[in-house]
Parts: structure tokens; sequence; C-alpha cells
């Protein structure tokens, strides 16, 4: 299938299980509903939905169950984005095309949305319906708690935080930007193998393709950030400059880090050669990480 029509049959299923897992309660929360409406609904490239799906897809996992785990990756990455535009953070005020979430409702809202989401994310995985085997479930919950706290997307985001003030080098903006972005994006993958249940040396090469593609997938973000379009992107850009923020643009340029970029997919690509036609949708996904305007 070509990548335009995974990318939208996937945001499709993802639009359509958000608006059933979310009717909004006729009582004093009906607001926090509306919110996580608001930011998770009719938004996004949903690439991180697009790689569990094509990772499970590559051990025949049934595609149900494989929805459920993009749908708490999703629910994450929501999250992350409400989180980081919030006046404390990127204090930013556009984001998918619309308002923010906590310029759109108040920022107390926007952060038990966050909140919420989070939860939602762990609750998805470790119901049975994602899988019958308990330690398939338990596997997932502990693989995204890491990529996702202080040892991966917290963590990066608070060396992102500081990068202004601490003058990082390339090796200090690879980490932060592995943690950050790469962390999740590898979960992504390494999901498909616990869905799977790849063998654990199998899954060297999806390891080295996830990381290789996470870390280009942020130097794209960056040079959206650098040199984008606002209406393309559906967010503010040059903020990172504004921030005084380390990126790999800033420290390289951006001829030279969108050469690293495409270096990187290429590294990636590589990386599945053991896999054949059934990676195919994979190695598209990592072509767009770098190829996109938005
Ligand atoms: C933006 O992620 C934030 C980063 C981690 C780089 P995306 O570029 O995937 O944002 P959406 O989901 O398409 O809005
Ligand atoms: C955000 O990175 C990464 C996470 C949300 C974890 P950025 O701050 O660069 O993302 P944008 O540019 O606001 O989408
Ligand atoms: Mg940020
Ligand atoms: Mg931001
Ligand atoms: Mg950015």
């Amino acid at each position: 299938m070509p990548l335009t029509a995974a990318l939208e049959e996937v945001g499709a299923g993802i639009d359509r299980a958000f608006d059933a897992l979310l009717p909004v309660p006729e009582d004093a929360r009906a607001r926090l509903y509306e919110a996580m409406r608001y930011a998770a609904i009719g938004g996004g490239k949903r690439i991180r939905p697009l790689l569990v799906v094509a990772a499970c897809d590559l051990f025949k996992v049934d595609r149900a169950r494989a929805m459920r785990v993009a749908l708490a990756v999703e629910c994450i990455h929501v999250y992350s984005l409400i989180h980081d535009d919030l006046p404390s953070m990127d204090d930013d005020d556009l984001r998918r095309g619309k308002l923010t979430l906590h310029r759109a409702f108040e920022e107390s809202t926007a952060i038990l949305a966050g909140d919420s989401l989070h939860a939602l994310a762990f609750e998805i995985l470790a119901d049975e319906a994602t899988h019958e085997d308990p330690f398939v479930r338990a596997d997932l919950v502990v693989e995204l708690a890491r990529a996702a706290g202080p040892a991966g997307m917290a963590g990066g985001q608070m060396m992102d935080l500081k990068a202004g003030e601490m003058g990082l080098d390339l090796p200090a903006v690879t980490r932060l930007q592995q943690l950050k972005t790469g962390a999740l994006i590898g979960w992504c993958v390494e999901a498909g193998a616990i869905m799977g249940r790849a063998p654990v040396d199998g899954r060297t090469g999806l390891r080295g393709y996830a990381r290789d593609v996470g870390l280009a997938f942020q130097i794209a973000d960056d040079l959206i950030d650098h040199e984008g379009q606002e209406e393309k992107a559906g967010k503010r850009v040059g903020k990172d400059r504004a921030a005084g923020k380390q990126t790999f643009v800033s420290l390289l340029g951006p001829e030279r880090a969108r050469r690293q970029a495409d270096l990187l997919v290429e590294q990636a690509i590589a990386h599945l050669h053991g896999f054949g036609e059934d990676a195919e949708l994979l190695r598209a996904v990592a072509r767009f990480a770098v190829e996109r305007d938005h």
C-alpha cells in the first residue's frame, strides 16, 4: 500500500478509536473529555501509529490489536504535545493548524487532559483485548513506561529546556534528540516485535532502523522550525532559534543537517535488508520522515 493511503487509513482508524473511547460524560468532567477530544481527534500525521502498524505487519499481528497499540502511542504523543506547548515549556499558541489546547481551553484543563491521555495509554495496553498473553502486555507497558519517562521522552524534554543555557555540543544534542523523540519512535517498532513475539536476536535490525529514523525525524522537525512554513507545518516556526536552543540545525547549519538526516534514512533502510518486501511500508515511512514539510 502506498504511504499516503496507509497514513490516511491509520489516521482515520485512530480518529474513530478516540471518538469511541472518549464520549463526553454529563457531569463536571465534560470539559476534560472535550479537551481530550479537541487535542486527539482530527490532526497530526499519525506517523507513530503507522510505524506500529507497519512493524506489527512484519509479524502478521492481527490489525485490530495492532491498532490498539497504535492508539496507545498516539495517546502518549498527544499528551507530550499538549504539555510541550504549555506556557512553562515552549509557550506555543498553534498546534496541528489550530489553537493549542491551553489557548482553546484553560491551562489547568490542558494539564489534566495530558495527564489523562498519559494514563489512558497504559490502560489500553494492559487490557486483554490488546493481547491474550499477560507477559506480552506487561512487556509493552514496561517498555512504553521507559520510553516515556525520565530515561526517555520526559528526560529529553528536560534536556531540551536546558539546551539554551547549557551550550550543548553535537553528541549531547544527539542524546537529547534520542530521548526526546527517538525513544517513543523506537517503542513503536519494538512494540511490533513484542506483539509478534519475535525472537530477541531478530530485533537488532529493527532497533537500528528505529534509532536512525527517530533521529532523522527530529532533524526534519528542526529543519521545519528553521525554514518551514507555518501554514504547512500547522505550528509556529522559528521558535528554536528564538529560544536559543541547540539543535542539529544550529550546530551544523541547515545543509549539513539535511545531509545528515538523508544519511540516517539510508542507514535506517539498510538495517531492514533481512526483511524483504514485507518491510516496504517501514522503508516508505523512513523516507517520509525527512521528505516531509509538516
Ligand atoms: C512533533 O511530532 C513533535 C516531535 C516529537 C518532533 P509530529 O511531527 O509527529 O507531530 P504531529 O503528530 O504530526 O502533529
Ligand atoms: C517536542 O519537540 C517533543 C515532544 C513533544 C516530546 P518540539 O518542541 O521540537 O516539538 P514541536 O516543534 O513543538 O512540535
Ligand atoms: Mg519542545
Ligand atoms: Mg515545541
Ligand atoms: Mg520542533
